[in-house]
């Protein structure tokens, strides 16, 4: 099918139950190539459990997913070869040095040059003068930080962020931001989860939320933000918040 040139990502009716649980109830989306697309939700969402499917780490009950024209179930393989995940919790190394971290990925992946790479991606993240530290050192920031960019390592068609910037400080966020939107400037797709309503807002070109296990609106910001009633609209005087919109269409915030 020609239409799906222009797409990453493509989900068709996304079913998953751990037990009697069913988190995923019929999730549908689509993701342009070297677009940036929010996937936000609260916590519990079901936000990990697409991240897991997508990056074939675990299998859908039923419906589909389809990663530049590989389905994840029938073709995991190729779907592993254009993707890198950066999972929820930090995956380094913590005894190896910040530079010994990204020359270990580069050698896995087979690429040159690896000492040269680890350097403009430690350029990249602002770690340089961290490099030749033991990653034990190094701030929860730094770590998050690393990790992303061991997971940008051989410039990957798609990468998934699975709450990249949780548990960041504010700068540390802005530089993690600045960084994603370079990758998919150059032509990578993005894929994050976020709780973070601001984090959507300000990096992702489309936003979809999953409440209850399905996609109960997507959209840009800016079709987002008509969603919202028009009577509330009148009562403020600025745009609303993405924040505004998600409590609109959701309702009142459960849990927390
Ligand atoms: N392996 C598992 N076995 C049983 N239940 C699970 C398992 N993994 C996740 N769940 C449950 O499925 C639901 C969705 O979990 P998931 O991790 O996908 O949510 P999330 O949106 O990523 O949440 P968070 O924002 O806290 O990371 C939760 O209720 C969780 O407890
Ligand atoms: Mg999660």
């Amino acid at each position: 099918m020609q239409t799906l040139q222009s797409k990453s990502i493509q989900v068709k009716g996304l079913v998953k139950s751990y037990k009697q649980h069913q988190v995923l109830k019929g999730v549908d989306f689509e993701v342009e190539k070297g677009s940036i697309f929010a996937l936000l939700g609260s916590n519990g969402a079901g936000k990990t459990t697409v991240v897991k499917i997508l990056t074939t780490l675990l299998q859908p009950d039923s419906g589909s997913a389809v990663i530049n024209e590989y389905n994840v179930s029938s073709n995991p393989d190729q779907v592993r070869q254009v993707i890198s995940l950066t999972g929820q919790f930090a995956a380094v190394d913590e005894i190896l040095t910040g530079r010994e971290n990204l020359v270990m990925i580069a050698k896995l992946r087979y690429l040159k040059n690896p000492r040269q790479i680890a350097d403009d991606m430690l350029k990249r993240f602002g770690l340089t003068d961290a490099a030749n530290r033991k990653v034990s050192t190094y701030s929860g920031g730094m770590r998050r930080r690393l990790d992303i960019a061991l997971s940008l390592v051989g410039e990957p068609k798609i990468i998934f962020l699975d709450e990249p910037t949780t548990g960041l400080d504010p700068e540390a966020r802005i530089e993690v931001w600045k960084v994603v939107k370079e990758f998919a400037e150059g032509g990578t797709t993005v894929f994050l989860t976020t709780q973070y309503l601001e984090e959507a807002e300000h990096l992702a070109d489309r936003i979809a939320i999953l409440h209850e296990g399905r996609i109960i609106t997507s959209g840009t910001l800016s079709e987002l933000k008509k969603m919202l009633p028009s009577a509330k609209v009148e009562y403020v005087e600025k745009q609303p918040t993405l924040e505004e919109i998600f409590l609109a269409i959701v309702g009142k915030k459960e849990g927390k």
